[in-house]
């Protein structure tokens, strides 16, 4: 029988079960996808908590995972654009943690076949979110950017977008991530007191740009720092989004197939790398999220449904750390 990761109350890791699921059927214009791997995030362990209770409750047993890869398994009526045995990345809220999904076709993108699933399957979640944010802020050449929790899953692919774009990119960070954050073309500054007199040493002709991708106060020491509220983005400062009118743009406002294929060409192209730290098999989906709860993440963690030696095709190695 497939598995699917549920839920059937708010709380911790511990309330996650993997369960027996029916295979689905894809409708017409849908496909159903075997899922390889799927992406695990912060923001999912907020709702599984029951944090966002009233804006989005939860529907017991509730799915869990939103951002995967994996290969069609069969095509709904009316479907041309895919075969049985495509490689796609997709994207579907409190869905994609199962062995099978079904997902409307014209949401699905191709995968390059030179990139590994690892890498592909978060592009459609934290790699749309960090495009998102990083275009609110427009960075241009001769422009320095500040990226805050720059070696997390956003913020890594957020500074090789801003250098992308020609920017100077500060990137905040522990210790612990400096030379990581060094190899990405990025300078590194100790995140926590005293942020603003680093950053200040670390820029002092000025910063144009700030992508807060953490919150605590990072908006208010942007701000403190003459960025215009404009050229602010926060993912998760709602307070300074109402408070100081800065953006807060994310994977909903940018998401598109054509956004996350353009991504996956400069995955393709060695112009973008998904650090992907670590892989838990789909069983231990409890410990990955208290590994991701941690918020010490450099990169991504994802969960693999599919060993590599069960795949159909060679995948390149997930990049390492
Ligand atoms: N709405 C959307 O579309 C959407 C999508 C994806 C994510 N998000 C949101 O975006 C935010 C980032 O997500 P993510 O997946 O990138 O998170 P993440 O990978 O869990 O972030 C981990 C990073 O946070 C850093 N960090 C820890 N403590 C810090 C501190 N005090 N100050 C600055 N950085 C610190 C860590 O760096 P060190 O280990 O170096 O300390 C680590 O690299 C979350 O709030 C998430 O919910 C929103």
């Amino acid at each position: 029988m497939p598995r699917a990761v549920k839920f059937s109350r708010y709380g911790g890791p511990e309330v996650l079960e993997v369960v027996e699921v029916p295979r689905p059927k894809p409708g017409p214009g849908e496909v159903l996808v075997r899922v390889v791997v799927a992406g695990v995030n912060p923001g999912e362990a907020g709702i599984r908590q029951g944090v966002f209770a009233d804006m989005w409750p939860a529907v017991f047993p509730e799915g869990q995972g939103n951002d995967f890869a994996g290969w069609v398994a069969e095509l709904g009526d009316g479907v041309s654009e895919f075969a049985v045995g495509d490689e796609v990345i997709g994207y579907l809220p409190r869905a994609a943690q199962a062995d099978y999904v079904v997902s409307p076709a014209d949401l699905l993108t191709p995968k390059p076949a030179d990139i590994s699933w690892e890498a592909a399957a978060p592009l459609s979640a934290v790699g749309v979110t960090a495009w998102a944010a990083v275009d609110a802020v427009a960075p241009a050449a001769g422009d320095t950017v500040v990226v805050s929790a720059a070696a997390g899953g956003v913020g890594s692919l957020a500074v090789q977008l801003a250098r992308l774009r020609g920017a100077t990119v500060i990137g905040t960070a522990g210790p612990h991530n400096a030379d990581y954050l060094r190899s990405l073309g990025v300078v590194p500054v100790e995140h926590g007191p005293g942020l603003a007199d680093r950053l200040k040493a670390a820029a002092p002709d000025g910063i144009d740009a700030f992508v807060d991708t953490f919150g605590q106060g990072n908006v208010d020491t942007a701000l403190a720092l003459g960025v215009a509220p404009q050229r602010i983005n926060t993912l998760a400062d709602g307070r300074a989004v109402a408070r100081y009118g800065v953006r807060h743009k994310a994977q909903e406002d940018a998401f598109s197939p054509r956004l996350v294929a353009e991504l996956a060409a400069l995955v393709s192209k060695g112009q973008l790398t998904v650090t992907v730290s670590e892989v838990y098999p789909l069983e231990q989906v409890q410990e990955a999220y208290r590994q991701v709860q941690r918020r010490h993440t450099r990169g991504k963690i994802v969960l693999s449904l599919v060993p590599p030696d069960e795949r159909p095709a060679p995948a390149a190695e997930p990049s390492t750390p």
